[in-house]
């Protein structure tokens, strides 16, 4: 064996050859795969592109960089499974860009936290970890209680989204700021919004304070969406079939 591999070494060409011979095989296990990736993001039902001011909320959350201390996926191991529920399907993130799946866990991940707690846990939590959890080692974002959430620009945030493949339609762009408001804001009309994202839409005034839409308001709206979008129970039942 290693004397064959000497004369490998002593020939220039041959040694080149075999060099890419084994290289191509190499790219190709990794490359080919990438061609048939549609075939494992697995189908499930309820999925929909995030309203518009939870989609301010998950700017929020992009901004301050909250990926740095929480994952939101829960991988298929036990311990995992049973602390946060059923693990991440590949379509739970399909709209979602950039990815947030992040890799550290200084806090829980947070996955499917949505419906966890309530609105009233989550502002309180935010607002002041330690008041909630005491040794919490989480930072403050009071001010965001004091932030109007960013929905003057809310048409462009949507249609950036749809150029990266997110199936916004041009009455969801239209409609926008006014689905924004009217999510928060108790007393306007939802049916527009209803029938945009569906009647499961939390419709809500999330930090309780009246007639402003904060960024506390989108960055809990969207919080509360985390988990609970995609069928999981439907999506058990086919897999055991
Ligand atoms: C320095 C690290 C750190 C950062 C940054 C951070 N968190 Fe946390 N977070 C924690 C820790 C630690 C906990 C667990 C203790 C607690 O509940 O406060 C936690 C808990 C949570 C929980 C409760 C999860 C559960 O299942 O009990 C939520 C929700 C949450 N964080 C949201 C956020 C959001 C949203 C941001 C960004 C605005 C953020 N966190 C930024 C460390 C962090």
């Amino acid at each position: 064996m290693l004397h064959n591999h000497k004369k490998i070494e002593k020939n220039s060409i041959l040694l080149l050859v075999l060099t890419l011979v084994a290289i191509s095989i190499g790219g190709l296990v990794e490359i080919v795969p990438l061609f048939r990736i549609e075939t494992t993001i697995e189908k499930v039902s309820g999925m929909r592109p995030l309203t518009p001011l939870e989609l301010v909320g998950q700017q929020i959350y992009i901004r301050e960089n909250c990926s740095s201390c929480h994952s939101q996926q829960i991988r298929p191991l036990r311990d995992e499974v049973e602390r946060y529920g059923h693990y991440s399907l590949a379509a739970e993130s399909m709209y979602d860009h950039p990815f947030l799946w992040g890799s550290k866990r200084i806090g829980p991940d947070l996955a499917r936290v949505g419906g966890k707690y309530s609105d009233e846990w989550h502002t309180a939590h935010l607002t002041r970890p330690r008041d909630m959890v005491p040794e919490s080692i989480m930072p403050s974002y009071r001010f965001m209680m004091n932030n109007a959430a960013d929905v003057l620009n809310i048409k462009k945030l949507l249609k950036t989204y749809r150029m990266v493949g997110v199936p916004y339609t041009d009455e969801m762009v239209e409609s926008a700021y006014g689905d924004a408001m009217a999510q928060a804001n108790v007393d306007s009309d939802p049916s527009g919004l209803n029938a945009r994202y569906g009647a499961k839409v939390n419709i809500r005034n999330f930090d309780g304070q009246k007639n402003f839409v904060s960024e506390m308001d989108a960055l809990v709206a969207y919080l509360q969406t985390l988990g609970t979008l995609a069928d999981i129970k439907n999506y058990q039942l086919q897999e055991k079939k």
